[in-house]
């Protein structure tokens, strides 16, 4: 997606070889209208895969996730994040680690919102190791829910998120698809490349 590459390269910080910040429109402040193309985006790529809910990990998929449950006309979903188990017989939980952040979390679900008759798109900001995302397919089939598939605000291509989840069977579409990162130098895979 061309407006968000763009947003990248004029505002976006490589921290390494590894980590983007994108702290002044994604994780910190955040954009309305990019947010709002994006929800666009994504929902004209999903709109035909019948989806009935969306689904995002708190808290920066929250912006883009709600505008994409927007376009589609369906409700959002957030899993929630606790630092250990809660005992709750209405709740669905799973482990989560972190190997970017190094730490886990318990990622929850209320057994209220999510049933058999579901059929899921994840939305989240970052893809890098994909444990996230894994564990929200873990919680959606805890669910009897199935996936319609995952969108990604960026993804980084150099890591092993996508391969991941695209081994166990699930549609990754990325708008933005970071090749490598260095100080001072951002690089795309291009948009129309076969895999996304
Ligand atoms: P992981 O398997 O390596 O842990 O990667 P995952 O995709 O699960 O991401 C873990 C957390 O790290 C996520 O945030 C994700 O957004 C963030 N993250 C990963 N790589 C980058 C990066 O290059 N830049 C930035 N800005 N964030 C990155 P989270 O813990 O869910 O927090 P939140 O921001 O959604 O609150």
């Amino acid at each position: 997606m061309k407006m968000l590459e763009e947003k990248i390269l004029a505002e976006g910080k490589a921290m390494g070889e590894d980590i983007l910040k994108v702290d002044s429109f994604v994780n910190h402040q955040v954009d309305p209208v990019l947010m709002q193309q994006i929800g666009t985006a994504f929902a004209d790529h999903f709109k035909d895969k019948g989806v009935t809910k969306v689904v995002t990990i708190e808290s920066s998929g929250i912006a883009p996730a709600l505008m994409t449950a927007l376009a589609l006309n369906v409700p959002m979903v957030i899993l929630k994040k606790q630092p250990s188990k809660v005992l709750n017989d209405d709740l669905y939980q799973t482990v989560v680690t972190s190997f970017t952040k190094g730490t886990s979390y318990e990622l929850t679900l209320s057994q209220k919102f999510i049933n058999e008759s579901d059929h899921v798109l994840i939305i989240d900001d970052f893809l890098a190791n994909g444990e996230a995302a894994t564990g929200a397919i873990r919680l959606i089939r805890l669910a009897h829910a199935t996936v319609a598939g995952v969108g990604i605000l960026i993804e980084k291509s150099f890591q092993p998120g996508r391969q991941k989840l695209n081994d166990q069977g699930f549609e990754v579409y990325s708008l933005a698809r970071v090749a490598k990162l260095e100080k001072d130098f951002i690089s795309f895979i291009p948009e129309d490349s076969d895999d996304n």
